[in-house]
Formats: C-alpha cells, structure tokens, sequence
C-alpha cells in the first residue's frame, strides 16, 4: 500500500474535506501557540493547494490572502495571488491585496526537492528568509508568525534572526508532521516594534531609576532598564530581552 492510502491525516483530511494533510499541522499548531485569533488577518506564503487557507479562514474569518508559484483553486472568502515569495515585487502586490497591515504571516512553502539535503535545507532556509523579511514588512507590531524550515546547519542562525523581531520564539514540530520529516516549524509570537533588537550594544547615559531599583536610560523614547546601574552612569550595555514597550540591557561596564 502506498505511504499516503495508509496515512490517517491523508484519510482524515479526504473525509473532512481539506484540500491537504497539513491542514492538521497549522490546526495543531494553533491550539497549542493561538497564533490566530478571530477577526485577524492572515498572509499565507508558499499556499498551494490550500488547506492551510481553508484553516485560516476557518479560524478567522477575516482576511485571508494567500500567495504561491503554482494557482490556487478558489476558496470562498480567499483572496489568492500567483507569485513568487523571493521577488520583492511580490511584497506589493500582497499589501495592495490587503489594503493594510496583516495579524499573522504563515509560511509553509518547500522548495521542489532535489535530495542533496544540504541544497534542500538551504533552499528552504532562503524561503524562510524571504517569509521573515516579508512579514516584517506586513506584520502590524506585535503580530504572529509562522514557518516551516527543512532542519540543517542553517536552522540555529535563522532561529537566531527570527528572535531578533519577535518577543517570544520556539521551534515546534506538531504530531500531524511525519515522523521521519526533517522539517520543523518555527512559531514566533508578538513582533518587535522598537528601536532596540537582542545583542545590540549601546553606550548610554542612565536617566532615571525604576521601581525595581535598575537604572532606566532611554533610546529614541524607548526604555532600557539595566541592573546595577545608578543614576547619571555613563553605560555599556547589550541588550538581552526586548519587550513591546521596553527592553532589558546586561551591563559591560560603567563610569559614574
Ligand atoms: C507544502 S506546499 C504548501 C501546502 C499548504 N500549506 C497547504 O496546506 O495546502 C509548499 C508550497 O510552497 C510553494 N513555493 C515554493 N517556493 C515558492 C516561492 N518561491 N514562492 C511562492 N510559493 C512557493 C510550492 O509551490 C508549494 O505549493
């Protein structure tokens, strides 16, 4: 029997009517990190056949635009563009699509597989990469995002360059992905709208103190709080945490 005829999301999917076995990925998915909520609007990159659209517009049933190489057959209340997620020119096309800012960008586009899985995994790291600059271009501040990526010795730097944008990231695989399947998702929640990212170095004059006793000093408004910091140091700090209104600096050193 072929791997499919015996695969219980592969029946399931046939019988509950979605175009794709996936659709239980992001299902699962987001019972577990409720990436998107109702009312929101939802970007899905690399879409086709779309059953990750049908369980967006499910979950919801607002704006749901979906983007891919290959034509999507219609789904009511979809919005569906053929193109390419790599071409920056595609980026226009979505926000013209979706009049605004978006709530959540999904990404669950694969590269065709060549099986030298060190082209794969750097194919599919490239199309995350275009999934993460676009959805910080899309993304309203503290909106939700989501891709899958082929596991390799990229995935720890691109982990790295999603924690940078949003407050809280991990990396998930649902139990609807195949046992033996090298990919994994990354599930990144809240994005980070301020001027500071994590590992940033700052050389800061300490302007006031909080409540918790740490010094506060400020970045184009922004709020840095550093332990073991006083009031009027001059600072050297790395910044560790980034909030959606404030950020935490580790102190390097300090002149008072
Ligand atoms: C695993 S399928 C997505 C399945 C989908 N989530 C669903 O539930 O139906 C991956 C898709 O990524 C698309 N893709 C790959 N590279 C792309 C690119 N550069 N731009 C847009 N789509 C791309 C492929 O055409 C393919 O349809």
């Amino acid at each position: 029997m072929a791997r499919d005829q015996k695969d219980h999301y592969y029946r399931k999917a046939k019988e509950e009517g979605y175009r794709a076995r996936s659709a239980y990925k992001l299902l699962q998915i987001n019972q577990k990190f409720k990436l998107i909520k109702k009312g929101d609007c939802v970007v899905d990159l690399g879409a086709a056949p779309g059953g990750w659209l049908q369980v967006a517009k499910e979950l919801s049933g607002g704006m749901v635009v979906g983007v891919d190489l290959e034509a999507i057959s219609p789904i009511p209340g979809v919005l569906t563009l053929q193109a390419d997620i790599g071409k920056e020119e595609t980026l226009d096309l979505i926000q013209e699509a979706v009049g605004g800012n978006a709530d959540v960008v999904i990404c669950d586009a694969a590269p065709n597989l060549s099986g030298a899985w060190d082209v794969d995994h750097s194919r599919s790291i490239d199309l995350s990469r275009s999934a993460l600059k676009m959805a910080k271009k899309l993304l309203k501040p503290g909106g939700n995002f989501l891709a899958k990526v082929f596991q390799g010795d990229m995935f720890l730097d691109f982990l790295s360059e999603v924690k940078r944008e949003f407050e809280k990231v991990q990396a998930h695989s649902p139990p609807a992905s195949r046992k033996e399947s090298a990919e994994t998702y990354i599930v990144a929640k809240k994005m980070i709208s301020g001027p500071v990212k994590i590992g940033d170095v700052y050389n800061l004059h300490i302007e006031s103190v909080g409540h918790s006793g740490d010094g506060v000093a400020l970045i184009d408004g922004f709020a840095v709080f550093v332990k073991g910091a006083k009031l009027g140091d001059d600072v050297k700090i790395k910044i560790e945490a980034v909030k959606r209104n404030f950020a935490f600096g580790k102190l390097i050193n300090r002149k008072h």
